[in-house]
């Protein structure tokens, strides 16, 4: 792997993960879910999964050739991501169900839960 493209990775990952920290920030204040800031969402979950799933395949790589074990602790860390990059996922759908409904209470808690999934997993992302 090309260490540009390894590092370039890495980035648009991190710039998903600050996209989706703050939309979600600005999500919990407001509780509305305009078209635009739930296309934003989307999006960034969809390069987090895509951008994970290559770092992935590099690390795999990595150790692969490197003749040292593919599966380690790194490995749980990332599969407990990709657990919770589905949760936020579900917490997102609901919560924009929620706001369409009018419930803005309940679409703010979801949103709020959703923050605490995003620093969680961004926690984990440092200990890969
Ligand atoms: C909630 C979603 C996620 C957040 C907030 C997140 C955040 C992070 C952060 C902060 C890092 C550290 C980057 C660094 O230290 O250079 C990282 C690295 C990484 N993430 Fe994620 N991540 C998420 C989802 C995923 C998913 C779903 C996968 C895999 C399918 C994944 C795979 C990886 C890998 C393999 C690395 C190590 C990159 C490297 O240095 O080689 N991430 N992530």
């Amino acid at each position: 792997m090309l260490p540009w493209l390894h590092i370039a990775m890495v980035w648009i990952h991190l710039l998903a993960m600050g996209t989706a920290l703050g939309v979600t920030l600005a999500l919990v204040m407001s509780g509305e879910n305009g078209g635009a800031s739930g296309k934003l969402l989307n999006s960034a979950v969809g390069f987090l999964l895509l951008t994970g799933a290559l770092l992935t395949y590099v690390r795999f790589q990595g150790a692969l050739r490197a003749g040292v074990p593919v599966f380690d602790t790194s490995s749980l860390l990332i599969a407990v991501k990709l657990l919770l990059l589905i949760a936020l996922g579900a917490f997102f759908g609901i919560a924009a169900k929620k706001g369409r409904a009018g419930e803005q209470n309940s679409a703010r808690g979801l949103y709020l839960a959703s923050l605490a999934v995003i620093a969680l997993a961004s926690l984990l992302g440092l200990l890969v």
